[in-house]
């Protein structure tokens, strides 16, 4: 029987994760069949024995999508450091009868701001809108690639300020509100990481953080020109971009994890990228 992986999540029609990982398979030529799973939302432990019935069927992986990150986080033996911070995991490993919980959605974003972009992120202004499960996973692949400054604003200021707190001491970290961004300057890269976007809603965040010359990113994919990525090209941005090379290379992320090999994500981010306009 080839090994056996899964997406979890509910509701699990949209997903592409099964395209994605069977089209790496196919490439690298590994025996591995790759499944859409609907995880149940009641009763309570439902998730949970749900994952164990896959393990117990000798499944060797998961990849955990929306509502489930922090359950699955919470069933793991072990945990990475993304996966800590973040308090959640898209992508599990089963070894030896133990689960071992991963976070690549933060490494899959500076992969794609890095290589497919092609930003170098040394000595830049970096401002990271929003202070959820998204930004969580993201601090620490960001402080590692060494910007001049990130900075990190949300409307509920307590919790931005939470959170940078944990990370603080790792580099040049600054919480905020979007009212004090109106005196930062311009950003070399301004990443919306809030929910807004799933809403068609626009952060409060002031056109003068855009720069002609630096790029907008928009962590959801496939909605186009969201209020947000439209502001940037406004501001003058003529660099904007989507998620759709951070849902490839977290995937990417995750396959190398279980397979030991990694795939070339071009030819797949180009087949599932929906043109902005
Ligand atoms: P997740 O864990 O999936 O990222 P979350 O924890 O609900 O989801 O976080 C969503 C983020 O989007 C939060 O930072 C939220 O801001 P607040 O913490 O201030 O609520 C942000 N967000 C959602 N809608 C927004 C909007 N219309 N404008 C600005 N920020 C928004």
């Amino acid at each position: 029987m080839s090994d056996q992986y899964a997406v979890i999540g509910n509701p699990i029609g949209h997903t592409k994760s099964p395209l994605i990982h069977g089209l790496f398979a196919q490439e690298t030529q590994q025996d591995m069949a790759y499944t859409a799973i609907e995880g149940p939302l009641e009763p309570q432990d439902a998730f949970a024995a749900t994952v164990r019935a896959f393990i117990a069927a000798g499944g060797k992986g998961m990849n955990v999508t929306a509502p489930f990150k922090l359950k699955a986080f919470a069933m793991a033996d072990e945990r990475s450091e993304p996966a800590e911070l973040a308090g959640a995991t898209n992508a599990l490993s089963f070894k030896d009868g133990r689960i071992i919980a991963e976070n690549f959605d933060g490494i899959g974003l500076l992969r794609d701001i890095k290589v497919n972009l092609k930003l170098p992120m040394g000595g830049t202004r970096v401002l990271v809108l929003g202070a959820g499960g998204a930004v969580r996973g993201a601090l620490l692949p960001f402080l590692a690639a060494q910007p001049a400054e990130l900075v990190v604003a949300n409307r509920d200021t307590a919790k931005v300020k939470a959170l940078v707190a944990q990370v603080v001491a790792r580099g040049p970290l600054l919480a905020c509100g979007y009212r004090d961004l109106e005196t930062m300057g311009q950003f070399d890269l301004v990443v919306n990481a809030t929910s807004a976007s799933l809403t068609g809603e626009l952060p409060p965040v002031p056109p003068s953080v855009f720069s002609p010359t630096g790029v907008a990113y928009e962590l959801a994919y496939g909605k186009r020109l969201t209020p947000f990525l439209r502001l940037a090209r406004n501001a003058g941005t003529q660099h904007v971009a989507d998620g759709v090379g951070m849902l490839v290379e977290q995937a990417a992320e995750a396959f190398a994890w279980w397979r030991g090999v990694r795939p070339e994500t071009r030819a797949v981010i180009d087949r599932l990228t929906v043109p902005l306009d």
